[in-house]
This record gives structure tokens, C-alpha cells and sequence, in this order.
């Protein structure tokens, strides 16, 4: 970085993600001294704005961690000068040439004859080539490298997203290319290679020997709320499973990496998700949330949405099963769960271990021997904790047995108040150029191939999703579901 400066764009600077994450995860590298020291950022979008409303814009979604106020203050101020806006429509050249010229000057400001670029493609799947072309073909770094980061959705089933993949192509290398699911860069999501691989208590149980089934458990307990329009399109099959969920799975249930080099562990995530069998409709359940009045209030339902197209059928939840056909897991359910509007607020893996053997102890157990196995929790949010169910003695003089959790709960132990938000990693692996936590072209292929035929079905067929209350537990199909494979949801045992 002595001879080099750093240019970030955020293409759709207006928008939500990029004001509610994008900004502040820019802002808390550069207060952790992560940044290169000649960086700049630059907004660009279709509204029109000077810099100094632009910094007005951002500046109050900007907060430090942990410091001191003044000294946050600070670096705010300092922060806020480095920030530039350049208006301009998406699928205009002249709108990104002018941007190439005003970054020119900022960079030649800095006095360092070489400068990095990266876009953040923050919009509307609509504008995206379009968008990727202008950053490519007008604003590429003669100097240094141009990355261009993209954010779900890609595209709507394989055929659109291998659409889109070959327009990106069109302007960009694959090696320029950051596809962002940003469940990759959450704490518990970067930490379950290493409590896998590192830990000799669980690498040898990881199996169909003792492993009974594997649930991936993603509950929001808000609904849409405005932002039906972009939802109604997708789904919360293609919002949340198809890429959070399929990428933890695939995390989970892959062989041990050759190294913990990026292409090493790609290679592991898709030769597992080619393992897997495409979802099936009998083993999808549908949701959706209706109204429910609840402490005087009216809760309102998916449809009351007034972005939500009149008689909707897009689901809301979704709950499915899925197989891997390997020697590892043959036979596991690994049963993945979403939805919007529930009682809670959660994401979470849950793996329940089979019975013991010939157990000395069943008869203390009663006829709901399921409730008596071992169960490792790894909670991904919100209060970020990894426990394990095991079995113990009920102190005292007679012989009473309890199920009770060895609780490793990040809060105390590493009085991680509240942990680096998960964009705040993955962009600063982009500065980096490393790739372990994004998509390659060929993984996104395969899990939309594993979707793609169960969205087509249900939308073809028009399946009714099943309605639930918001503030519920979600539909109860998805308990039959469950059952249909012998397993009860552990979070809502
Ligand atoms: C996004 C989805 O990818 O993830 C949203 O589009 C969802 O619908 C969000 O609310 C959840 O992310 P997080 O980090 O808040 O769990």
C-alpha cells in the first residue's frame, strides 16, 4: 500500500443495504486501521446528491464499536472526507466515465501512482449487467486490480442465473468476480471448519454412524414490511435457502479441504452439493403468514403488505429435506427450515446424534428416548453460542438422570459484547483478494440446480402455501415433514 491507493465504489449508494451495512462495515475497517491508508469511497446512484449530502446521508448510520465518543467523533469527521458521490444512471457509459474521472482525480490526489479499484454492485438484479459492464469497460484501474463485488439474488433458477453469469463474463474475468452471501462471513459460520477440524471430540462423529439428522433453522420473527415488491419476486426459497442455508449445509457436511486455501475448500463445497439430490415437492412444505391480532394489535398479514401483489401465493417459509448421496451421509435427513413472521428471532444448526447402543441408562428415559440424545446447537445469531446436550447424573442420593448443556456462550467467554458484523470481513477479504468465503461461479450453479426443479413445480402447479399466524411457529407441516423422516425440530422441542 505505499505506492498504491484504494478506490471503493458502491454502486446504489442510496439504498438500504448499503446505508444499513455496506458504509458502516466501511467505516468500522477504517477505524480498526484495516483500510489501506490512501483509500477513498465513492457513491453512485440515480438520485442526485453533492458530497456533502451524501456525507449528511451516511453519517448517521455510522457507529464505533467500542471507543471512546470523542475519539469516535473523530475519526467520523475524518471518514466523511474521504467520501465522494458521482449520480449517474446504471446502463449509462457517460454517468460511469464521469465517475472514472472524478475517482482519476481523488486517486492522483493522493499522490500514489498506483490505485486498486472495487465496486459493490448494490441494485436491482434488473441493472446489474448493465451496472457491472459501466464498472468494467469505463472505470477499470489501468494501475492496479479492479474487483466487482455482487450480491444475491443471481438470477431466479439455473437458467437465469447462468444468464447472468455469462453477461458478467462478457466484462468481467471469474477472478474479478466476488459473489457475497454474507452468512459466510458470520462468526459461527468462519468457526464451524475449525470446531469440525480442530476438535477430535467431534471430526470422527461426523457422519451417518452417529449423526441422525442435521437441521439448518433460519427465523425472522418481522415480516416483510415494505419490502414485499423485491420479495414477492423471489421467495423465501430463493431469499434465504437456496444460498444462506444451502451454503451452511454445504460448510457442514464437506470432506476435510486439502488446505484452507480458497479453490481447496471450494472444491469440497461443490463436490457436496453434487452429491445432493435435487429437492422434491413432497418434501417441501410452503408457508405463508397471515394477520393475527395479538396484545390489541393487529399483526399484519403477507398480503396486508401494500408492496405485496393482490393474492400472492409466494411462500414465506419454507421448510424441505434433503439427502447427500455419499458414504459420509447416506441416508442423514438434513432438514432446512426459513421463514419470516415467526416467534422468534434465530439462526441455528442443530445435529442430533443417534441413540447409545445397548444404553444402560434407557429405562430412566421413558418411551421419548429421542429426547434423551446427545444434540450440539451452534447458534449463529442472535447471542452467538455453541452447546451440546449430553446426559448427567441429577445430583443427589438416588438415580435420576437429567439432559443438561455444556454452554459455550460467546458473550462470556470471549466478552464479545457484540462480534464484527459479517460485511465488515467479507469486504475486507476483498481488499485482501481472498476468496475463501465467496461463491464460485460453478458452486452457485449447483445449488440452484438442487432448487430449481422443486421452484418450477410449485409455481407451475400454483401450490397454496400453507398460512400461519405471525408471532407462530410456522406452519404445521412442517412437523409432518419432520416425522415423515423420523425427526422432531429440536427448537421447537
Ligand atoms: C438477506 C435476505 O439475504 O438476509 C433477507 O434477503 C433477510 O430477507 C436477511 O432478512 C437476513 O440476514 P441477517 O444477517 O439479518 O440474518
Amino acid at each position: 500500500w505505499n505506492t498504491t491507493s484504494l478506490s471503493v465504489v458502491v454502486v446504489g449508494a442510496s439504498g438500504d443495504l448499503a446505508k444499513k451495512k455496506i458504509f458502516p462495515a466501511l467505516f468500522a475497517l477504517y477505524y480498526e486501521g484495516l483500510l489501506p491508508p490512501d483509500f477513498s469511497i465513492f457513491g453512485f446512484a440515480r438520485s442526485k446528491m453533492t458530497d456533502a449530502e451524501f456525507r449528511d446521508m451516511i453519517a448517521g448510520s455510522l457507529t464505533c464499536r467500542v471507543s471512546a465518543k470523542d475519539k469516535c467523533i473523530e475519526a467520523t469527521e475524518k471518514f466523511l472526507k474521504r467520501c465522494f458521490y458521482s449520480p449517474g444512471q446504471y446502463d449509462d457509459a457517460k454517468s460511469f466515465s464521469e465517475l472514472n474521472q472524478r475517482m482519476g482525480e481523488v486517486e492522483r490526489g493522493s499522490g500514489k501512482p498506483r490505485s486498486n479499484r472495487m465496486f459493490f454492485l448494490s441494485i436491482p438484479p434488473n441493472v446489474f449487467i448493465a451496472a457491472a459492464g459501466g464498472a468494467a469497460d469505463y472505470c477499470s484501474t489501468k494501475t492496479g486490480w479492479t474487483r466487482v463485488i455482487v450480491e444475491k439474488p443471481f438470477g431466479r433458477d439455473s437458467a437465469s442465473s447462468a444468464a447472468l453469469g455469462r453477461g458478467l463474463a462478457a466484462h468481467l474475468k471469474e477472478e474479478q468476480i466476488y459473489r457475497i452471501d454474507h452468512y459466510l462471513g458470520k462468526e459461527l459460520i468462519e468457526n464451524l471448519t475449525v470446531l469440525r477440524f480442530s476438535n477430535l471430540v467431534f471430526e470422527p462423529l461426523w457422519s451417518r454412524q452417529y449423526i441422525r439428522n442435521v437441521q439448518v433453522i433460519f427465523s425472522e420473527n418481522f415480516g416483510t414490511e415494505g419490502r414485499g415488491g423485491y420479495f414477492d419476486q423471489y421467495g423465501i426459497m430463493r431469499d434465504v435457502i437456496q444460498n444462506h442455508l444451502v451454503q451452511i449445509l454445504a460448510l457442514f457436511a464437506m470432506e476435510q479441504p486439502v488446505s484452507l486455501n480458497a479453490e481447496d475448500i471450494r472444491n469440497e463445497k461443490v463436490k457436496v452439493l453434487r452429491c445432493m439430490r435435487p429437492v422434491k415437492l413432497e418434501d417441501t412444505v410452503l408457508g405463508q403468514y397471515r394477520s393475527r391480532v395479538h396484545g390489541g394489535r393487529t399483526l399484519p398479514g403477507y398480503l396486508d403488505d401494500k408492496t405485496v401483489p393482490e393474492g400472492s401465493l409466494t411462500p414465506t417459509f419454507a421448510a424441505c429435506a434433503m439427502f447427500i448421496n455419499n458414504a459420509r451421509w447416506d441416508g442423514v435427513p438434513f432438514l432446512l427450515k426459513a421463514g419470516k413472521a415467526l416467534h422468534t428471532r434465530r439462526a441455528e444448526i442443530r445435529v442430533q446424534f443417534r441413540h447409545v447402543p445397548g444404553s444402560l441408562y434407557k429405562h430412566k428415559f421413558g418411551p421419548d428416548l429421542d429426547n434423551s440424545t446427545n444434540e450440539l446447537v451452534i447458534r449463529i445469531q442472535p447471542k452467538e453460542s455453541i452447546y451440546l446436550k449430553i446426559n448427567n447424573k441429577v445430583p443427589g442420593l438416588g438415580l435420576r438422570l437429567d439432559t443438561t448443556k455444556l454452554d459455550l456462550q460467546y458473550g462470556n467467554a470471549y466478552n464479545a459484547k457484540e462480534l464484527p458484523d459479517a460485511y465488515e470481513r467479507l469486504l475486507l477479504d476483498v481488499v485482501n483478494g481472498d476468496k475463501r468465503l465467496f461463491i464460485r461461479n460453478d458452486e452457485l450453479e449447483a445449488a440452484w440446480d438442487l432448487f430449481t426443479p422443486v421452484l418450477h413445480e410449485s409455481e407451475s402447479r400454483r401450490v397454496t402455501p400453507e398460512l400461519y399466524p405471525y408471532g407462530s411457529r410456522g406452519p404445521v407441516g412442517a412437523h409432518y415433514l419432520a416425522a415423515k423422516y423420523g425427526v422432531r425440530w429440536g427448537d421447537l422441542a
